[in-house]
């Protein structure tokens, strides 16, 4: 049994137990317990025992104001993906691991915000203030008005806040926050979620968009913000692949927009550039398509992205074949090929199967897997797909081709990018920008990539 005040928290999704496990019961996950004191020290601040209420009071649906209000920080691709603006008043948490960018776009975003004349504050509690003064010269911020603060006590960031009006305040991260009311380490889940809570009433209340900067972890470690993830207004994660300097800023929780919607970097060496057409950024520029490799029109968000998909399939040295894949869903990958060779007669049995999607984007549609198949196709066959050709359609167990959603869009995209035709459902050919080679079923689709018969 825990001691008086103690109790075992999942550092993985917060549960709480009176009792320590291997394994937590309530989301499975192993060694993640860790014994943790949940009331208040002696000495700290007691609660207010106020036993008066005011009651409820109740209001309209109708908004007095007709828009949400929203801070427009300037950095476009940031914004949209907030859903057209910070919403003031709102809480955001930006999760990602450590080293991807995080704090060199909120930097961004807030010196942005500030010279439209928001008032800003960065509050750090991982670097101090000259650290963050040289990253800000090195990125050309030096003379934005914003407001820096090196601090890591819950109590003062607050008093603080109090004090001063603010309109956008980043913390930067929650895991460095703690606060005396409990005894649990900065970075336990006890910590993270008192600071979370704290911060997310300050923001309500005094209609301060702030953002939380979460740091995600393989190895648990450190509290993951899957505990702050339900306090917060919208969750933001930010990711990129080691070795390509793309970042992807996307939403994976909008109370106040689309989930869908993603936003694009570079990181240079003056920070993070906002890319306002991912697509030139990731395709393969120039020269002829190899075999195994075909062009994806995809639909990001509200955008058209074109991305390439890159397979190699070669025979196998080993018992068992590998199958490796970057970019994509291997569920998915799996469900292809099992269609690929149960209904077009294509084996992969004693072969080695990698698929690639290029520029480190991740993909998430349906929609992919028409291109998936043919560049696997195309790879297994040894027959290049057409230069200027995109692809695009879902495959179902059947082996149908089906249509998609927004396929004018991504013809669009495709013609604006200098793209001549496109492979794809039959019902895309109604009304294209561009000639479509229609396919009913995916062994149409393989006998014409075998063929390299596109009329
Ligand atoms: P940082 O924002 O500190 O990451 P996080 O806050 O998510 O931990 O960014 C760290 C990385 O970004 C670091 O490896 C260096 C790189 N970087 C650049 O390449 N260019 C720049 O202008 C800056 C500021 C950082
Ligand atoms: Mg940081």
């Amino acid at each position: 049994m825990a001691r008086d005040g103690a109790a075992y928290i999942c550092q993985s999704c917060g549960a709480v137990h009176p009792k320590w496990a291997g394994q937590c019961p309530a989301c499975n996950a192993w060694n993640s317990l860790v014994e943790e004191r949940t009331s208040a020290p002696p000495g700290a601040l007691a609660p207010s025992k106020a036993t008066k209420t005011r009651g409820l009071t109740f209001e309209t649906l109708e908004a007095q104001d007709a828009a949400m209000p929203r801070i427009l920080t300037g950095v476009a691709e940031f914004d949209r993906v907030c859903g057209g603006g910070v919403a003031r008043g709102s809480a955001i948490l930006l999760a990602g691991d450590p080293g991807v960018g995080k704090s060199t776009l909120l930097l961004q975003v807030c010196a942005s915000a500030a010279a439209g004349g928001a008032r800003c504050a960065y509050i750090s509690g991982e670097e101090a203030i000259d650290q963050i003064r040289g990253r800000a010269g090195r990125m050309g911020l030096s003379d934005a008005p914003v407001k820096l603060a090196s601090e890591t006590a819950l109590r003062d960031i607050v008093d603080g806040l109090k004090r001063e009006a603010f309109d956008l305040v980043v913390i930067d991260s929650i895991q460095t926050i703690w606060s005396d009311m409990h005894e649990a380490g900065p970075g336990s889940v006890t910590q993270v979620r008192a600071a979370a809570g704290e911060l997310v009433r300050l923001a309500k209340k005094r209609g301060v968009a702030v953002i939380l900067v979460g740091h995600v972890t393989k190895d648990g470690a450190i509290a993951g913000p899957r505990v702050v993830e339900h306090m917060v207004d919208a969750v933001l994660s930010f990711e990129g692949e080691r070795g390509y300097p793309f970042r992807i800023l996307r939403a994976a929780k909008n109370r106040f927009g689309a989930t869908d919607e993603i936003g694009v970097f570079e990181m240079g060496d003056a920070g993070l550039r906002e890319v306002l057409n991912p697509s030139a950024l990731f395709l393969n520029e120039g020269g002829q398509r190899a075999a195994g490799a075909a062009v994806f029109a995809g639909i990001e968000g509200s955008r058209p992205v074109l991305v390439e998909f890159q397979a190699l399939v070669a025979p196998s040295a080993y018992g068992t074949p590998r199958r490796a894949v970057v970019g994509w869903d291997s569920g998915r990958l799996a469900m292809v090929l099992a269609v690929l060779e149960a209904r077009c007669g294509l084996g992969f049995g004693q072969r080695d199967v990698y698929l690639n999607v290029a520029g480190g984007l991740r993909i998430t549609e349906p929609a992919a897997d028409l291109a998936a198949a043919a560049a696997l196709a195309s790879s297994a066959l040894d027959t290049p797909l057409p230069q200027d050709c995109v692809v695009f359609g879902e495959v179902s167990l059947s082996g149908d081709v089906r249509p998609v959603s927004r396929m004018e869009g991504r013809l669009k995209e495709a013609a604006k990018l200098g793209f001549g035709r496109a492979f794809g459902p039959s019902a895309a050919a109604e009304n294209a920008t561009i000639p479509v080679t229609g396919v009913r079923r995916l062994t149409e689709a393989v006998e014409r990539i075998a063929a390299a018969n596109w009329t």
